[in-house]
């Protein structure tokens, strides 16, 4: 770590060497011995695959839940775990049983697929998905208000990222949390891009609901997410596919609550028919890995990186940044002259083997790069010589 030009971490990737690999933000990558995890689980589960699937499932599952909550500080019977954050976003959504009316609050720098779930959840109820421009430079300060400002008796929910896709923005969610619940609104996070990328604990944090990918900054194998919810909404929250999780006293598996008489979370949500849940269960070895390998550091490096590149090439392009440091972790938005964003990622790659996106928000564009603890110091100049300004006007 000593060596700020070095990338240590690289040799534990299994990432194409031809390739300068810029977007762990759209597809994480997962460390060889992570990934020989998931491997391990499916040849565990091929042996056989009954009592694999059938009786051991339920524990093995447990184990892999309770080190992911404790993790991210909270409670291991509030957390399930989904393929995918798009997943946490739709079973929220069709839980929530909208009305005609009703209303959906959202910031303008949302994810595409989430934005098209709320769309269509709302069109189906006759309720409204409605969008709160998030002005830029990010204004930490006011936030909370631009959002809350827009409450009415109407207002079912408030959906914000923690760490945004376009933008790459950090959004300061705790006094959004609390605010919106005094107002008895209730609040879903998409934390996509958070955890293993900045502090999460979700217990502290207070969102209602809060759905999270392992698979991108926890360098866990794809298909490997979470949902979260406070415990007084779990029995509101409904599986996207019903299955055995429904029924009570299922056979080898704990899904009946005596107590409350109700089949619980964890069941519902979990078991979803037959399917590979390798991914799930190497999630502790995701977090095993970055926690033998020192990750606040990782982070930290990563960050000064992502940082140092984006404050340049804004000088060099005479644009402004769109937040302070502290409001960005590993990724930033390289701000470019407004242009064709399709063109100028094929533009990358194919003339200079950069996978890096192109992103746009409210009429500029971005170059939106990921630093991982595999990126080294050549993999930034290479981008940077990629996007010289004199080029670029030249196009
Ligand atoms: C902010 C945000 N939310 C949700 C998602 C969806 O994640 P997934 O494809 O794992 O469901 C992404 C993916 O990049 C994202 O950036």
């Amino acid at each position: 770590m000593n060596d700020p030009a070095a990338a240590p971490l690289k040799a534990h990737f299994l990432l194409d060497p031809e390739i300068v690999f810029l977007n762990h933000g759209s597809f994480g990558a997962c460390p060889r011995e992570v990934f020989e995890d998931l491997q391990h689980w499916q040849r565990e589960m091929e042996r056989n695959p009954v009592e694999f699937l059938g009786r051991r499932s339920g524990e093995l599952l447990a184990q892999a839940r309770q080190a992911l909550a404790h993790h991210l500080g909270a409670q291991a019977a509030d957390l399930v775990f989904v393929p995918n954050a798009t997943t946490g976003v739709n079973v929220v959504a069709r839980s929530l049983n909208l009305r005609p009316g009703d209303e959906i609050l959202a910031t303008d720098h949302e994810y595409g697929a989430c934005d098209a779930t709320w769309q269509r959840v709302c069109e189906e109820a006759g309720a409204v998905y409605r969008k709160v421009e998030i002005p830029l430079p990010l204004d930490n300060a006011r936030f909370a208000q631009r959002l809350l400002a827009e409450v009415t008796r109407r207002t079912r929910l408030i959906f914000a990222s923690h760490i945004t896709s376009t933008t790459a923005l950090i959004f300061p969610l705790a006094a959004l949390c609390a605010h919106a619940r005094a107002l008895g609104v209730l609040t879903l996070i998409d934390g996509a891009h958070a955890p293993g990328h900045i502090e999460v604990q979700l217990d502290a944090l207070g969102a209602d609901f809060y759905t999270g990918n392992c698979h991108k900054w926890l360098c866990a194998p794809k298909g490997s997410a979470f949902l979260h919810a406070r415990q007084e909404h779990h029995q509101m929250l409904h599986a996207t596919v019903t299955s055995w999780g429904y029924v009570a006293g299922t056979q080898g598996h704990s899904g009946f609550d005596a107590y409350t008489g109700r089949t619980v979370l964890e069941r519902r949500l979990q078991w979803q028919g037959t399917r590979d849940i390798a991914a799930w269960l190497a999630v502790p070895a995701a977090l095993a890995f970055q926690q033998r390998h020192g990750w606040p550091e990782v982070r930290q490096r990563c960050h000064d990186l992502a940082i140092g590149l984006m404050q340049r090439t804004a000088e060099r392009f005479s644009l402004p940044v769109i937040g302070s440091p502290e409001d960005f972790g590993q990724m930033v938005p390289l701000p470019v002259r407004h242009q064709d964003a399709a063109a100028l990622r094929a533009r990358l790659f194919d003339q200079h083997c950069i996978e890096v996106p192109v992103t746009q928000h409210a009429g500029r564009t971005f170059v939106r790069v990921s630093v991982q603890g595999y990126n080294s110091v050549a993999d930034l100049a290479a981008l940077e010589a990629a996007l010289d300004p004199a080029l670029e006007a030249a196009l």
